[in-house]
């Protein structure tokens, strides 16, 4: 599917590029290379008022590419033809002054921030972008041309904007070998072969689009594995990158391993408080600055998951962060250091042990340790980037240190951008949360900006993971424009934000921005609907892929993703009662919430609770029928956005919307095997039937297993909920069949077949009816797993067939290199 879908969108990338080539040698345009997003800027309906000209008042870096931008994009947005003469001016806000003497410009605007202003000047109207520095200059042509490119009137314009917090990064986990963990977007682009690559073409426009969103940060390197970055060749190399996003406001920051003096730099030890080690990061830092002058500074990732840390010399992440950053504050950088440090080897059978305990635990205890230059960086939640878990209670247990939050962009456990999951609404749940520190209201939205306890410093970090096809699904781009936005003001709503994304993006028309708004608010409710429930986390494949379901791969390992289910119920005590004790590190008024089963919300219950089966829920429902039921809906959901999307068809671009409609499909499919995973795990597991008749009960459909084979062998799938009552048939044959006889009523059907498309070779299928093909295809995705099991099952549906009583249905396959056209079932009368 992905293979698919990428070709076509390549298409898309192309006839894009194709008309916006075509405007740039209209308009002698600047150029981007690469897929333009949201920066397309398509001719808006309302031309009046757009102006003709800019020019700015002073000569620095960025005010130069903020008149550019605004010289290159304003006849794209009035489709070349401005019947206005009028003129925008940008200039810092002193040199606007300056120039205007008569103008009184608002004194309250911070920093990074800017003035929009429309006025007339000797009988002219023109508009003023008056930024506080030269960040805020780029960022205020930046609004200009989104409130236009929006459609919005700026007939009368007046406003200050200015970011809610300092720190807005994207962090990109690229390799220097060109890989990206947990990337789905392709190949690095700054990397490739060891080092950093020749044409950086397309890192300047990435650079382009994280500033028209007020992004100011990109730490390039993957935070495993980062000693080789500090190579004196690396850094020569990682300076061009940094040159390449400098003309956007976008400073570079690099992500160190704490271990680099032993791993690169010949000493014996790494411990932070050797003077050796301090004078070997001192000398380091100071030969970056050289090359890279307005380095923002480091991310670290220590004591977790392999990565060495101080605790190997029995110190602690202050002595290591603490370190680095008194490196760092000559220069003016600062170190990000991640809170995200945890035991992965749990022992799953002690009762009181709790990886979501471990950033608290070993983080609060540090607060006030850290130097001024520090900022914690906390995951949105206790555990790891879930589909749905509580807010951190470490934003509330740092008082005296500046924090910011980490969240992923990239949909590492969210359906990696195969799936379309809009993730801002599950973002500013975690943003408006008020964790009512010092009993008093304290949103996360409010810590993470410094306010609440006073902190110079705050803000987010995203982790993108973008490649050369940026995020590899044009609407999971509406992620990335979420985080930048939300970034910049974290009272947005997530509804505004997409709706501000489509308009930009794909188009003005009022039902398309209505619909496209209308699905991404759908979708991460409906994939939380159909992978996990009541808070058990994403119930994927967690020793692995991260993305198809299997449920046992979370319990009985050290990795403490535990849901602790068995035949009498499910769910996490996590209680100060009987429990793990980790509900006590939220603040007091939140804690009794969550204790008490009276209050604990329904949508985190077995996060916090362990519950029988026949527990029931506040809406009165019992666990093991919620399960069943937000299950059955959830694929319904995931069907729905396909419908949705159908009747969008007569007004978007034809590639977008042939590439999109395939991956629904691909994903309603997707959803249709997780259901039946979840479902038939836990009908076995509890013993306790679907009231409504459907979980163990599939009509129409028929198994691979029970077919008349010739060539397929039936094999068991692990884990067995993968597949439909837990086998399937493979074939180890040049061609396999299997064949089943309709005995129904004579009818007209769509029927699906359910195989497993394996990476690594192309599989062909064909769908016949007493030897009349009616489908035929490929099985030609790079899904993740190289067995047959929920990360590569996938459906594909032949529509209106006719069929009646005796007539032979056969599956025929060709097998292809290690793709051995596995199948589990047909299924008669699919939606
Ligand atoms: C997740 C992810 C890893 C990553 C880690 C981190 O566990 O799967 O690839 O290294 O988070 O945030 O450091």
């Amino acid at each position: 599917m992905r293979r698919r879908a990428n070709a076509i969108f390549r298409k898309i990338a192309f006839a894009d590029g194709f008309v916006y080539a075509a405007l740039c040698v209209a308009a002698a345009l600047h150029a981007q290379a690469s897929d333009p997003a949201w920066l397309r800027y398509a001719p808006v309906r309302n031309h009046t008022n757009i102006p003709s000209h800019a020019h700015a008042l002073g000569s620095n870096t960025l005010e130069q590419t903020a008149v550019r931008e605004l010289e290159q994009v304003l006849p794209l947005l009035s489709g070349g033809v401005s019947p206005s003469n009028e003129e925008a001016v940008v200039g810092t806000t002193s040199e606007v002054r300056k120039t205007f003497p008569g103008i009184s410009i608002p004194k309250e605007i911070g920093k990074e921030g800017y003035w929009l202003d429309r006025t007339t000047r000797h009988g002219r109207s023109i508009i003023i972008v008056a930024g506080a520095d030269e960040r805020g200059v780029l960022y205020g042509a930046f609004d200009l041309l989104r409130r236009i490119a929006t459609d919005q009137d700026i007939s009368h314009l007046s406003a200050i904007e200015q970011p809610a917090m300092n720190i807005r990064w994207v962090d990109e986990w690229d390799n220097a070998n060109g890989t990206v963990e947990r990337g789905y977007g392709g190949r690095s682009i700054f990397f490739d072969n060891g080092k950093v690559r020749d044409d950086l073409t397309q890192t300047g426009d990435y650079a382009r689009l994280l500033a028209s969103v007020g992004i100011n940060g990109c730490n390039v390197n993957n935070v495993n594995g980062a000693a080789p970055f500090l190579d004196p060749q690396m850094l020569r190399g990682l300076a061009r990158v940094a040159n390449a996003m400098r003309p956007w406001g976008v400073r570079l920051a690099i992500s160190v391993d704490i271990a680099s003096p032993q791993k690169i730099g010949g000493l014996k030890t790494f411990d932070p408080l050797d003077p050796q080690v301090k004078a070997w990061w001192a000398a380091k830092v100071d030969e970056i600055y050289t090359l890279i002058p307005d380095l923002a500074g480091f991310t670290v990732k220590a004591d977790s998951e392999g990565q060495a840390g101080p605790a190997s010399y029995g110190r602690s992440p202050a002595d290591a962060a603490n370190l680095l950053a008194n490196a760092l504050a000559p220069h003016g950088g600062v170190v990000l250091y991640r809170a995200f440090v945890y035991n992965n080897h749990l022992d799953s059978s002690d009762l009181k042990a709790d990886r979501a305990r471990a950033a608290y635990d070993i983080f609060h205890r540090l607060d006030g340790k850290f130097a001024s230059n520090v900022i914690v960086q906390i995951k949105e939640g206790p555990i790891d980037f879930q589909a749905q878990e509580s807010v951190s209670p470490l934003f509330a247990g740092l008082r005296r240190t500046s924090q910011a939050m980490e969240l992923q962009i990239t949909q590492e456990y969210l359906g990696q951008q195969r799936h379309l999951v809009y993730i801002a609404p599950m973002w500013k749940s975690v943003l408006d949360f008020d964790l009512h520190a010092n009993d008093r209201s304290t949103p996360v939205k409010q810590i993470i900006t410094g306010k609440s306890f006073h902190r110079p410093l705050g803000g987010m970090v995203g982790v993108a993971d973008v490649g050369r096809d940026w995020l590899g699904a044009p609407l999971a781009m509406a992620n990335l424009y979420a985080f930048g936005r939300l970034a910049w003001n974290p009272d947005l709503t997530a509804e505004a934000v997409a709706q501000e994304w489509t308009h930009q993006s794909i188009s003005n028309d009022p039902q398309v921005v209505a619909t496209v708004d209308k699905m991404l608010m759908q979708s991460w409710p409906a994939y939380v609907d159909y992978t996990g429930f009541l808070g058990t986390q994403t119930l994927t494949d967690i020793t692995g892929s991260h993305y198809g379901p299997n449920i046992e791969s979370s319990e009985r390992n050290g990795w403490g993703q535990w849901h602790r289910d068995d035949a009498h119920g499910i769910g996490m005590d996590r209680t100060v009662a009987t429990g793990t004790g980790f509900i006590g590190q939220y603040p007091s008024s939140v804690a009794k919430i969550y204790e008490s089963l009276s209050t604990c919300p329904d949508n985190l219950l077995l996060f916090f609770h362990h519950v029988p089966w026949t527990y029931k829920l506040h809406s009165g429902k019992t666990v093991i029928q919620y399960t069943y039921d937000s299950h059955y809906q959830g694929a319904d959901e995931a069907a729905q956005l396909g419908t949705e999307w159908a009747t969008l068809k007569p007004k978007i671009d034809a590639n977008l919307y042939e590439d999109e409609r395939a991956r629904l499909e691909y994903q309603a499919g997707h959803a249709i095997e997780w259901r039946d995973a979840i479902v038939q795990y836990f009908l076995k597991e509890s013993g306790i039937p679907d009231a409504r008749g459907r979980a163990g009960h599939y009509s129409g459909r028929m198994e691979a297993e029970d077919a008349r084979l010739s060539g397929y062998a039936v094999i068991d799938v692990q884990p067995w909920e993968d597949a439909s009552s837990g086998k399937a048939v493979t074939c180890a044959e040049k061609s396999c069949t299997a064949e089943w006889t309709y005995a129904g009523q004579p009818r007209g059907f769509n029927i699906a077949v359910q195989y497993f498309d394996l990476a690594g070779g192309t599989a062909h299928f064909t769908l016949s009816v007493n030897g009349n093909v009616v489908a035929a295809w490929a099985a030609d995705a790079t899904l993740p797993s190289r067995r047959p099991n929920g990360d590569n099952s996938t459906r594909y549906t032949a529509r209106n067939v006719n069929l009646n009583p005796g007539d032979v249905l056969r599956v025929e396959s060709t097998p292809d290199a290690s793709d051995p056209a596995a199948l589990d079932y047909i299924e008669i009368d699919a939606k």
